[in-house]
């Protein structure tokens, strides 16, 4: 840029500036194009449209001389060296192709309209602002085009659709919020516009308070910005929704495999103390034969909530009493806040000190904030050092026997709520405040500890935590914090959990039962079966609430949610293996309606966000009030067959099916495999020898069964099965194709049992060449390995055959 140029950029931002007034772009003065990208040089400021490929773009304005050089918190992927685009320039704009886009870029002012290849409008400027520069604020308005409806921003209690709200990001912790609250712990900057069926996505890499107007109090624009910062966003193509949360999953990561036993049931409570309540606990669970996997301990396993230590009076021998657990199966995971007291005696305040790992204001004093332990100062985790010194001090607990870590209070969360906004960080070398951190504290916090595990140990480890931002599902689990026992909140669980899934957030649930307050029992058995069904099945409650565990509510109730925990348990193999979905494509376990039947416009309705998929096969229609004894619920396309009753519905209806307390509605799809297994009390318990495989034929279908050793690393290397079942039905015969795919890892399986719906009665059953005997129903006993029958009431045939690698199986009718 000449020396003239660079004076009247400098004078034009100079006197907006001066003048308070929003400073728009202004016009293009120049371009340059690369071979990953095109810049312009425009009247306030520099704008940069990368081609990430046909469907991502990234574009980016500041009003500065460059470009901030401070890598992204959230984005993980690099910019191509060179991409697939052509430019051309007419007299009133550049015309940008990607192959699949085609971006109109104006001239006078610089204003963008993207358009797919047939040239139907996907997104606009609006076009007398665009992109401005408000003082500090960057704010980017584009066209409200008709009948554009607005998804996403990850963890928010209001229902799906964000048509017509506004919305700001800001990680807060609001216990007890309302579907009101806008805050809230985890800022997820990324939205979905969808017209006529077609999706895009927006992300908007700013990690300052951002705020989002999707169309609240007027009807022109809709507005995304943030209160500094740069306009940095990533516009992502689909048409399918699927796909843009793919190729968001490319940007900001994918969520690792958890340890399989993360599927299991958990319990939690602040907090379970001193050792011998932990062991009666534990004792109680299997005395009484309900399923748990996990045991957390909140603040009081600690001393004087010091972390990194034990209240040795509560817990006195911790690595005993955690091998103890781990011989009946249960793993141990304690809380770890980010605040360490402000107590110079305390080895950890001592190190963070002598080593210069926590925040400090400028004049380099050291904040302190109060939270649990009193005064505790903030470990500076967009610092390297400090989140090597993290993983260090976890590691001393890791040795303990733990086997993982719950992080909490991460917003960074404060008594008054206000760390100063004054407040220094690193920012990894480059100097940052408070206003720039706080959404990312927790991600950096998350990933201290997630480096810190991948350090210390081979074996995986489960993290949970409260807070976070865009990327967090590369390092964490997530929880929607302290929500209430009422009805509301249990609504807010089904639709929070979905809403992150939708933003590249896949292990996710809430607190189950509710954390506050007191449940109902029908509450209680309502909430279990929801959380049956999210990805984190974690029941959790507040200090000085009465018990709520499963046993707490009578044995009716314990009867009923013992069922509940052994049906999570029985399908097991069907959840780990979708899950792995997730860490492929970044599709999660828990789906919005929607995002699995984009074309259908029932599934865009409100109340079919009160229903959900898991994985691509099952439909779970919870019940979420308490005095309800049906659901009504919308079955898209297909046939639907409910796993209680035994029923089958065509598709493409709204119904209201019953629902009895102790019964969940949930449907296997027509052409669905649901893997299964035998109740175990926990994951592990014996090896699964049998897989059972309910089939709902439907012309020809596929299923493929992820399985690994669930606990180490491994499956990064290949060390990993996956067998293919294809099934196809024709009128005088079923056959079902078994092919392993991958076998890295070999399964303890030794038999299958295959359970075809099905009305009409096989005349022969052959596996390969070799016909199977068969038996009657009330001949049937687990020691038959082979063997098939008809069971007529249910309308199932029932194959049994020994896992003989690749083979096939004919039904003849
Ligand atoms: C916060 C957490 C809650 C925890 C409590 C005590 O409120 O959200 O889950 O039990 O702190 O640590």
């Amino acid at each position: 840029m000449s020396r003239i140029s660079a004076l009247f950029l400098f004078v034009f931002i100079f006197s907006a500036l001066l003048l308070g007034e929003p400073m728009f772009v202004g016009n293009i003065v120049s371009h340059q194009p690369f071979p990953n990208r095109v810049e312009f040089r425009l009247d306030n400021g520099k704008f940069t449209v990368y081609v990430l490929s046909g469907n991502v773009l990234r574009l980016r304005y500041t009003n500065s001389e460059s470009f901030s050089e401070s890598p992204s918190y959230a984005v993980i992927a690099e910019m191509p060296d060179k991409s697939d685009f052509v430019l051309k320039e007419e007299p009133n704009r550049f015309v940008l192709s990607t192959g699949e886009l085609i971006v109109h870029i104006a001239k006078k002012p610089c204003r963008i309209s993207i358009f797919d290849k047939e040239m139907n409008l996907l997104n606009a400027d609006d076009a007398s602002f665009g992109v401005c520069f408000d003082n500090d604020e960057v704010r980017c308005y584009k066209k409200r085009l008709d009948g554009e409806n607005f998804y996403g921003l990850g963890e928010k209690s209001d229902g799906l659709r964000k048509t017509g709200n506004e919305y700001t990001l800001w990680n807060t912790d609001f216990p007890g919020y309302t579907e009101r609250t806008d805050e809230l712990y985890v800022s997820i900057p990324f939205f979905y516009g969808v017209r006529n069926g077609k999706a895009y996505g927006i992300f908007f890499d700013n990690t300052y308070r951002s705020h989002f107007n999707f169309g609240a109090s007027n009807n022109r624009f809709y507005s995304f910005g943030a209160d500094h910062g740069e306009m940095d966003y990533y516009f992502i193509y689909g048409p399918e929704m699927k796909r843009v949360l793919s190729s968001y999953s490319e940007l900001t990561g994918k969520a690792e495999m958890p340890p399989k036993w993360a599927f299991g049931y958990q319990q939690c409570r602040w907090s379970y103390y001193p050792e011998s309540t932990v062991r009666a606990l534990a004792d109680n669970f299997r005395k009484k034969q309900i399923p748990c996997d996990v045991i957390y301990l909140d603040i009081h396993y600690m001393d004087g909530y010091r972390v990194f230590t034990w209240d040795k009076n509560r817990f006195p021998d911790p690595p005993k009493l955690i091998a103890d657990l781990k011989m009946n199966g249960f793993k141990v995971i304690p809380i770890i806040d980010p605040g360490v007291k402000a107590d110079t005696t305390y080895f950890a305040a001592k190190e963070g000190i002598a080593k210069d790992l926590f925040v400090k204001y400028p004049d380099g004093e050291l904040y302190q904030g109060e939270v649990w332990p009193s005064w505790a100062f903030f470990p500076d985790f967009t610092k390297k050092e400090t989140r090597d010194w993290w993983g260090e001090k976890l590691s001393a607990l890791m040795k303990d026997g733990v086997a993982g870590f719950w992080n909490d209070m991460n917003e960074p969360a404060v008594w008054g709520s206000h760390f100063p906004d004054i407040v220094r960080f690193n920012g990894n070398g480059r100097g940052a405040d408070h206003k720039k951190i706080h959404n990312v504290y927790a991600l950096e916090m998350a990933k201290a500890t997630r480096t810190g595990l991948r350090r210390f140990s081979d074996q995986r480890h489960f993290i949970l935590t409260r807070a976070g931002f865009s990327g967090i599902q590369r390092y964490s689990a997530v929880w929607t914090g302290d929500n209430l026992s009422n009805e509301d909140h249990l609504r807010y669980a089904c639709v929070m959990s979905q809403n992150l899934g939708l933003n590249g957030v896949p292990l996710v649930g809430a607190d189950v039962g509710g954390f506050m307050g007191e449940a109902s029992q029908r509450l209680y058995v309502r909430w279990m079966q929801l959380g049956a069904f999210t990805p984190l099945f974690r029941q959790h409650s507040a200090y000085g609430t009465k018990a709520k565990e499963p046993w707490a509510f009578g044995e009716d109730v314990e009867n009923t949610v013992r069922e509940i925990i052994n049906l999570r348990y029985r399908i097991l193999p069907y959840l780990y293996s979708e899950f792995h979905q997730a860490t492929q494509t970044g599709l999660p376990l828990m789906r919005s309606m929607f995002l699995e039947f984009q074309n259908d416009p029932e599934c865009w309705n409100d109340q079919a966000q009160f229903q959900f998929m898991v994985g691509e096969n099952l439909l779970v229609a919870p019940v979420l009030s308490e005095s309800d004894n049906a659901k009504r619920l919308y079955l898209p396309e297909g046939r639907w067959y409910e796993m209680n009753t035994g029923k089958i519905y065509p598709g493409n209806q709204w119904l209201t099916v019953e629902a009895p307390l102790e019964r969940v509605p949930f449907f296997l799809k027509s052409g669905g495999i649901l893997p299964m297994q035998e109740v175990q009390q926990f994951v592990g318990e014996k090896p699964v020898e049998t897989t059972i495989l309910t089939i709902f034929p439907s012309a020809k279908s596929s299923y493929s069964l992820y399985e690994d050793d669930g606990n180490s690393y491994e499956y990064e290397i290949g060390r990993y099965s996956v067998v293919n079942f294809t099934i196809e039905e024709k009128s005088d015969a079923l056959a079902i194709v078994v092919k392993k795919e991958q076998t890295g890892f070999t399964p303890d399986r030794k038999n299958y049992r295959f359970r075809i719906i099905s009305d009409k009665k096989p005349i022969k059953v052959f596996v390969g060449a070799k016909e199977l005997p068969t038996i009657k129903p009330s001949e049937t006993s687990a020691k038959i390995r082979e063997c098939w029958t008809f069971l007529s009431n249910e309308k199932m045939i029932e194959v049994r055959t020994p896992d003989a690698g690749n083979f096939t199986m004919t039904i003849r009718y």
